[in-house]
């Protein structure tokens, strides 16, 4: 982390987890815990969730986001959600090509860069991942793919637009399995993004790019991942689901 030129973002990732009532009962229970953060702290929750987590983190310092956008701003689009309705519903962050959403519902890189200028228009600020699979690193592609995805997604993103940008380094390998990339691994894949973000904005911006880690981070790993330079943070899945483990991420991001 380099907290001279840019800020640690902890953002959680609820997943299909926690209902409307259990959303205001963690929230609830994080509020104290997280309370002095030197860190900005988000909550990405499923969408039915956000009006009971918006509600119940009036007054603190926890910030709400939502776990995709569509792309169009309105429209015969059964199922989808669009940035200004998540505007009006209070939320201010949102995650973008997540791996399961790759994965499991079709999304490509081109249209996680469709969904990224709509929330950046909208002026909702996209956390938008990348990663590998255990293949593709093992095929030694893992640079390749990184600069790729990254420069995909940001493909007509004003170098303006990218201080409302966070890039989440996610190997695909390392997302709910429990095994985490080392710190180096992490600083690396991080630093890949960040070069990526350099060749096409130049230095100032790529310093200024807040790119988080994620996958399989807790709060036992957390302090040596974001001590490295690349690492800005994190997005947490699992550990975000538990009140004092996910505090004890945002300290170790405060630090
Ligand atoms: P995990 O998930 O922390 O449970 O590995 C991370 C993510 O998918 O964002």
């Amino acid at each position: 982390m380099n907290k001279q030129t840019r800020k640690a973002v902890i953002a959680g990732n609820w997943k299909m987890n926690k209902t409307p009532s259990e959303t205001t009962a963690l929230i609830n229970e994080m509020k104290p815990l997280v309370a002095d953060a030197d860190c900005d702290v988000v909550l990405c929750v499923p969408f039915i969730d956000i009006a009971a987590a918006v509600e119940a983190a009036k007054g603190s310092n926890i910030k709400i986001g939502a776990e995709n956008v569509h792309f169009k701003e309105s429209g015969a689009y059964t199922g989808e959600v669009s940035a200004a309705m998540l505007v009006e519903a209070g939320v201010e962050y949102v995650v973008i090509g997540h791996s399961e959403r790759r994965t499991y519902f079709g999304e490509t890189d081109q249209t996680v860069n469709l969904r990224t200028l709509a929330a950046l228009k909208a002026g909702l600020k996209p956390i938008v991942c990348v990663g590998e699979t255990l293949e593709q690193r093992e095929l030694g592609y893992t640079e390749t793919l990184l600069k790729f995805q990254t420069k995909m997604a940001l493909t007509n993103v004003s170098a303006e637009d990218m201080k409302n940008v966070i890039i989440a380094y996610e190997p695909v390998w390392a997302i709910g399995t429990g095994v985490t990339a080392t710190d180096d691994q992490a600083d690396e894949g991080n630093g890949f993004v960040r070069a990526a973000i350099e060749e096409k904005y130049g230095k100032d911006v790529a310093k200024a790019t807040t790119v988080q880690y994620g996958g399989s981070m807790n709060a036992k790993n957390a302090e040596g991942l974001v001590s490295k330079y690349n690492v800005d943070g994190g997005l947490i899945g699992g550990a975000s689901l538990k009140a004092e483990d996910f505090s004890i991420i945002v300290k170790a991001a405060s630090k």
